[in-house]
């Protein structure tokens, strides 16, 4: 049983606050992401989790047991984990298997037990042909794999996972997440996986922290991040969501066209209307008018960027099965929306437990 609890963990060096006052609660077998821009501070809390780092303030506990507080230190190889770093740190001078079947020197297993973790480890990761090369003869992605492997073949409740499909191309990422989902599944281990690729969080993930400035801004299931975004940061950087600056009076929403009754978080007063491009379609009678100021192709579809009248200058991303030529004036209805406060925080930035 790996789940993890933090409470009021900050890492600073020196001025800086990489991790600020994060509380989490993860569920022991979850699959979590940790989502965020570059720099937010999820390798900080990655190394804290591992005992790389000793938190500034708080406490972190592994399985219910206090790994790190104001008086409590436990050292990284006493935690029960598994890590794969963007750093591949392998022994340049060792074979594949000999890389793989390092962490499990330390265990003390029988020859040929170890044997076969090593086999079946780098069969997971698809390698076993390369078991007798050296990691200077392997690809960047199967060094990464090789990494992942050593910190399987060891089976700890743990995992840490620093973006280790950065250096993999798409084709392979795809498997590999694949990879991910099936050993997790497997395994039973706790995962937690950096990331800064929203897709690849919400394709692996049962639970996804997104983070923001050493804050955690919001744990959800990836439904619910797009969903019900808690703060305006996550209502624009999961899904490219776009907020627009509203009015709501008496449970509806001012529009150019029309007063509509919207989901969210307010009832009455000044609001961010939180859309992305599959909440909204041309229509004739659409809420919102505007003009079309660009358009690109995405996934077959023709991506549209329409300037809202009277509702600020960000423009909205609108998918259309057809070419609709710059500068066209359209209007687009509003098939599902969320709104947030526009003052203060709307809510507790302390991310809550979530049931399992
Ligand atoms: N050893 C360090 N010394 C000083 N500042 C650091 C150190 N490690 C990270 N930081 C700073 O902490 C912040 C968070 O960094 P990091 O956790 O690596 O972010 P991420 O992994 O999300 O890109 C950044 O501002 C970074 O420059
Ligand atoms: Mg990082």
């Amino acid at each position: 049983m790996a789940k993890i609890d933090l409470e009021d963990v900050s890492l600073r060096f020196g001025a800086t606050t990489a991790v600020d006052a994060v509380s989490l609660a993860i569920p022991s077998g979850a699959f979590f992401a940790l989502l965020g821009p570059s720099g937010c501070g999820k390798t900080s809390l990655l190394r804290l989790l591992a005992g790389l780092e000793r938190p500034s303030a708080g406490r972190i506990a592994i399985g219910g047991r206090t790994v790190a507080d104001g008086s409590t230190f436990v050292d990284p190889g006493a935690r029960g984990l598994g890590m794969v770093f963007q750093s591949y740190a392998l022994w340049p001078h060792m074979t594949v298997a000999g890389n793989v079947a390092f962490g499990l020197k330390m265990q003390r297993l029988p020859a040929a037990e170890r044997d076969r973790r090593v086999q079946e480890a780098l069969a997971v990761v698809g390698l076993g042909h390369l078991a007798a090369r050296k990691p200077h003869e392997l690809s960047g992605g199967q060094r990464q794999r090789v990494a992942l492997a050593r910190s399987l073949a060891v089976r700890p409740a743990l995992i840490l996972l620093d973006e280790p499909l950065a250096n993999l191309d798409a084709h392979l990422r795809q498997s590999m997440l694949a990879e991910f989902r099936r050993i997790h599944a497997e395994t039973g281990a706790t995962f937690v996986f950096v990331t800064h690729d929203q897709n690849e969080a919400m394709a692996v993930a049962t639970h996804v922290g997104v983070m923001n400035a050493g804050r955690m801004e919001q744990m959800d299931t990836p439904d619910a991040l797009f969903d019900r975004p808690a703060t305006p940061m996550v209502a624009r950087f999961v899904g490219h969501g776009r907020t627009l600056a509203v009015d709501v009076a008496d449970g509806l929403t001012r529009l150019p066209r029309a007063r509509l009754r919207l989901p969210g978080m307010v009832d009455h007063g000044p609001a961010w209307l939180c859309l992305r491009p599959r909440d909204l379609a041309l229509a004739d009678d659409g809420a919102i008018t505007g003009r079309v100021v660009g358009r690109r192709m995405e996934n077959g579809m023709h991506m549209l960027s329409v300037l809202p009248d009277d509702l600020g200058d960000t423009p909205l991303d609108v998918a259309h099965d057809q070419a609709v030529p710059v500068g066209t004036q359209v209007a687009l209805a509003i098939r599902s929306a969320w709104l947030l406060p526009r003052e203060g925080d709307p809510l507790p930035r302390t991310a809550e437990a979530l049931p399992a």
